[in-house]
């Protein structure tokens, strides 16, 4: 599937467009995998608008995207047919893995009763994305308050949790009540409330009494400002994502004089910037998960031709957990 044109707003028909290519022989050093779930990652809509952090998506190439592959013909030293990778697959069928030795996949294990899904969420990009954000920038204490927003998503859910396992009273803000019933009752947040209802930052201050102390940022604009409102003096912002932003021609203003008031430390990080220790995080959220304090959850969309719709349901609130195209 091929960026054809660059955005503006959420996704419409043309903007990406499904096209057929033969699958390319392959030359030694080669291995070619199948695809077998496409990550949907806010991002996505970053890189086909312009350069960010990594340059935009050209025209007429194929769409950037992380994927899980499965290698089914291997002329390459380190891949043998049935090795599981993740790595920028791209949104297409197959991927042709080069030997190029940064190429950045990475083979997952097989572990039993372990769905591989779980390499693009809880334990893929989205967990190592929240487990830095908190375990590295916020550096969460007993007794804190944390305050996340998208907290129902991929991200979100897992930097709640880990603020959980490390003692903290853990608030969340999401778009519906279902959304906000399932980090309560079954992710443990102490709280919940549901930013589309009217008297939300009400609920916000009521669920927050004794101020909050870290901000793990999703959202941005309003949601965050709401959340700054109630910061502590000397409270830590980790700036993870502005997805309130994302699909406007103009970034939102905020008032950033709130952060000089309540002398608060504001950090913005990638997980990118980590990537040297991904396997120890991974590990760490693995044994989280097996010990049954980390629980994840998927939205599953089939087909790839489904794929522009399903960035656009990150935009409408429409996932819970982490979002993932499965190729049939
Ligand atoms: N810094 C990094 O390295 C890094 C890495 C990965 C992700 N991120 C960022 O983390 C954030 C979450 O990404 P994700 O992949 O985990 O996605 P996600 O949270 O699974 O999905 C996005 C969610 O954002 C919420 N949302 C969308 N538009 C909104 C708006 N205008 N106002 C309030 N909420 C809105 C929706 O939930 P509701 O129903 O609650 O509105 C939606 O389900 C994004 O900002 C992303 O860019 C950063």
């Amino acid at each position: 599937m091929k960026l054809m044109r660059r955005p503006t707003g959420l996704l419409a028909e043309g903007d990406l467009v499904l096209s057929e290519a033969a699958v390319p022989e392959l030359k030694e050093g080669e291995a070619l995998a199948k695809v077998k779930y496409l990550s949907m990652d806010p991002t996505m809509r970053g890189w086909m608008a312009a350069d960010t952090y990594m340059p935009a998506v050209k025209i007429g190439e194929v769409m950037r995207s992380l994927g899980l592959a499965e290698i089914v013909e291997s002329k390459h030293a380190q891949y043998k047919k049935g090795d599981k990778i993740v790595g920028l697959t791209g949104l297409q069928e197959y991927v042709v893995v080069d030997a190029a030795p940064r190429a950045g996949w990475n083979k997952i294990p097989s572990i039993p009763f372990v769905s591989d899904a779980l390499f693009l969420g809880a334990l893929g990009m989205t967990g190592l994305t929240a487990y830095f954000g908190m375990m590295e920038v916020a550096k969460p204490q007993k007794g804190e308050t944390l305050v996340v927003s998208a907290a129902a998503g991929a991200t979100g859910s897992i930097a709640g949790q880990i603020g959980k396992i490390q003692g903290c009273r853990v608030v969340g803000i999401a778009g519906t009540d279902e959304k906000c019933q399932w980090i309560t009752e079954e992710l443990g947040f102490d709280a919940a409330v549901n930013y589309k209802h009217a008297d939300w930052k009400e609920k916000l201050a009521a669920a927050t009494p004794n101020g909050v102390d870290i901000n793990f940022e999703n959202v941005g604009g309003e949601v965050m400002e709401a959340v700054l409102g109630r910061m502590n003096l000397h409270g830590r912002v980790v700036l993870c994502g502005f997805i309130s932003g994302y699909t406007k021609a103009e970034p939102a203003r905020m008032n950033m004089g709130i952060l000089i008031v309540k002398r608060l430390k504001v950090k913005g990080f990638l997980v990118f910037d980590y990537a040297s220790r991904f396997t120890e995080a991974a590990t760490e959220l693995g044994k989280w998960k097996m010990m049954g304090k980390l629980k994840d959850r998927q939205t599953v969309v089939e087909g790839l031709e489904k794929a522009p719709e399903a960035i656009n349901m990150l935009f409408k609130g429409e996932n819970i957990g982490k979002l993932l195209v499965k190729i049939l």
